[in-house]
């Protein structure tokens, strides 16, 4: 298997109703995987990006959140339009979407 040059950890977090930490999942995170997977395939990136469903990577209420590691790149606040400029700028341009990264105090 390639190392991959990008791994992508996107969070899917759910909790139940009413938790005082919301979570990703009440944010439309179901949405923004899609999405991921989406671009992924269309992409054909299969070798340079890995992307991991992952649980609660911390700032809930900002949610749905992204995480790109080798830099440690937090996205905030995703949507599913956002997706494929994290694709074509970051993942693939090597340049993180600074528009869409989480505020200093967040991250
Ligand atoms: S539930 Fe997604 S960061 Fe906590």
């Amino acid at each position: 298997m390639p190392r991959p040059s990008k791994h992508v950890f996107v969070c899917t977090q759910a909790r139940p109703p009413g938790h005082p930490r919301g979570s990703c999942s009440e944010k439309g995170c179901a949405q923004v995987m899609d999405e991921v997977l989406f671009q992924f395939q269309q992409r054909q990136c299969f070798d340079t990006v890995q992307i991991t469903a992952t649980g609660c990577i911390g700032p809930c209420g900002q949610g749905p959140n992204i995480l790109v590691y080798p830099e440690g790149v937090f996205y905030s606040g995703v949507t599913k339009e956002d997706v494929a400029a994290i694709f074509d700028e970051h993942l693939l341009g090597g340049t993180p979407v600074a528009r869409l990264m989480a505020p200093p105090d967040v991250w």
